[in-house]
């Protein structure tokens, strides 16, 4: 979702119209939309039928005066030939009844200037200005259009999923949190399923499996909208950079993948039975930012990242998985982007926007495929801070330079998320995508919580002594100790922001803090080991984990009663 009007648009709009004699049936205004780059742009071209008839098989055509050149386009088929631009309506959308508008858009790479069309023509009339084409249209065209129909019916999808729909409480997660001294408060807040592993599609254990879960969401639902959303996390040579969830696929495991985890998912959440539900996924957290950080010649690189980097495993798991749930008229992906303390530096923010792109096109997928993205998954970044921001400075030094913050852009996740929105923008996602942030473990209320900045001695006291992120570190990411459930899940909560969910279960374990024998594939990591002084991932701190703890995903009690304790806004 997320409100258009926050991009830069380049033209305004060009809202013309005609009735000219000799096409009486076609009267049209173009609203002409830009995101621009300097080097490329996407527009959305908004044709809205003015008169009363229905304009049936719509081609829009109209000429760049500069060197645009079309690189993809979506809502219609497009074409180029020398600086003319041809859009053919697609089988879902080639009918604009009267009153009506449709959306085409493109992504266009251009030099120099690059100035808006002003005249547009549908069905060869002209939509500025009165004057009567030279070349009266065939009306009805000769040729019926013989085009394959665009997929996906992008039409079919609602703009933001969560809006107006009620949101799945998952029935295991619920029971466990009821069971919990105080848990009742919070039992029924919808958290994500997760299906970390091919067994989890059919139940772990016995436990309820995708189509269980589905069926349980058509019955919360009642017959009205809901939103469901669902957690892809199994690829090939998963969680490269840590141990504690690394999965039961090797680097090299793409066509399991693709065969016995993407596929049966797609044939489930495809079942025409569930058409009526708002099936949201993430796809496969931790995985890209990983190329990105934790590759190459970063300081932080693993061999095991090095590996998925070079057999491109990651990207091509993520292209098969939008390019067979993307096409699906009520299925919404939503692509993990890390979090500010990971991806908000410079050198990580555009060319992980870049990757994605990349991904998003790969295997088959186009970027369409991709409703928006999700940050913070089962991390801890604070929402909002209140007393500081990115642009204060004490005693002339810029907060950038304390210790915390270390040069990076952003100081909490909604900033970063609306800010990146832009980026993937520019990187040629749609323009109405729409962002994630998992609110579920980033409270930090408590007694701990900050009420006033801290003293302006230097940027570190004050830094340090305002901020509502109690981490001992930024890069701390597992069962970290203070922590408090944040936001509830919420629809449309700040622009740009489609919804705050609950994704990582509160009460599941990031890992465990000592080493424990499991059959999930499993590793130790000592970021879960609260006596462990840190690697250079986390500046060499210590972790800042809570003890005890058991394997990624189990329940751990105390960490579930320390996030009641430390809510914010409080239960
Ligand atoms: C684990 C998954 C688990 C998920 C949600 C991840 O850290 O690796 O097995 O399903 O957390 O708790």
């Amino acid at each position: 979702m997320a409100a258009c009007s926050l991009l830069a648009t380049g033209a305004g709009a060009v809202t013309l119209m005609q009735t000219p004699a000799a096409a009486a049936a076609i009267a049209c205004s173009v609203d002409y939309q830009t995101s621009d780059w300097g080097s490329g742009f996407t527009t959305t071209v908004n044709v809205k039928n003015t008169g009363t008839t229905a304009i049936e098989n719509w081609t829009l055509t109209y000429a760049y005066s500069g060197n645009q050149k079309l690189s993809s386009g979506w809502n219609g088929t497009w074409s180029q030939s020398g600086s003319t631009v041809t859009v053919k309506g697609a089988d879902w959308n080639r009918s604009i009844a009267g009153g009506a508008t449709v959306s085409p858009g493109a992504q266009f790479s251009y030099s120099g200037t690059n100035t808006a069309p002003t005249s547009f023509a549908v069905n060869g009339v002209t939509c500025n200005g009165g004057t009567t084409p030279t070349d009266p249209p065939t009306d009805p065209p000769t040729d019926p259009p013989t085009d394959p129909p665009t997929d996906p019916p992008a039409g079919d999808k609602v703009d933001n999923p969560f809006v107006g729909a009620k949101m799945y409480v998952n029935p295991e997660w619920s029971a466990k949190a009821a069971a919990e001294p105080g848990g009742s408060r919070i039992a029924n807040t919808s958290t994500s399923v997760w299906l970390d592993r091919i067994a989890a599609i059919e139940g772990v254990n016995g436990g309820m499996g995708l189509r269980d879960h589905l069926d349980e969401a058509l019955e919360q639902s009642g017959g009205e909208p809901l939103a469901i959303n669902i957690v892809v996390y199994d690829l090939p040579g998963r969680d490269c950079s840590a141990l504690a969830s690394n999965g039961e696929l090797g680097p090299e495991e793409l066509p399991r993948y693709k065969s016995e985890f993407i596929d049966p998912i797609a044939a489930a959440v495809s079942d025409p039975k569930y058409a009526g539900l708002r099936i949201t996924t993430v796809i496969e957290i931790d995985s890209l930012p990983n190329l990105i950080t934790n590759a190459g010649s970063r300081p932080t690189a693993t061999p095991q990242c090095d590996v998925m980097k070079a057999n491109g495993n990651y990207v091509k798991g993520v292209g098969y998985a939008l390019a067979k749930l993307g096409p699906i008229p009520n299925v919404y992906n939503y692509i993990d982007a890390g979090h500010h303390g990971w991806l908000g530096w410079d050198d990580n923010f555009g060319p992980s926007a870049d990757l994605f792109a990349q991904a998003a096109q790969a295997e088959g997928s186009k970027l369409e495929y991709v409703h928006g993205f999700i940050t913070n998954t089962a991390n801890y970044g604070i929402l909002k801070e209140s007393y500081y921001t990115i642009d204060d400075a004490v005693n002339g030094t810029s907060v950038r330079q304390s210790k915390w913050i270390d040069w990076n852009r952003y100081v909490d996740e909604l900033s970063y998320a609306q800010a990146f929105r832009q980026r993937l923008v520019q990187a040629g996602f749609a323009s109405n995508i729409g962002m994630l942030i998992d609110t579920s473990r980033n409270g930090w209320g408590g007694t701990a919580r900050p009420t006033g900045p801290g003293p302006q001695t230097s940027v570190d006291t004050y830094v340090n002594g305002g901020k509502l992120d109690r981490r001992i570190h930024l890069g701390n990411w597992c069962n970290q100790a203070g922590a408090g459930l944040g936001e509830r899940p919420k629809a449309a909560p700040e622009a740009g922001i489609d919804a705050y969910l609950w994704v990582k279960p509160p009460g599941e374990s990031d890992g465990s803090s000592s080493e424990i024998p499991n059959d999930e594939g499993k590793g130790f990591d000592r970021m879960c080991d609260p006596t462990y002084t840190g690697n250079v991932r986390n500046g060499n701190n210590m972790s800042g984990a809570l003890g005890g703890a058991p394997v990624s995903g189990h329940w751990f009690s105390a960490q579930f009663q320390e996030l009641m304790k430390n809510a914010h806004p409080a239960l």
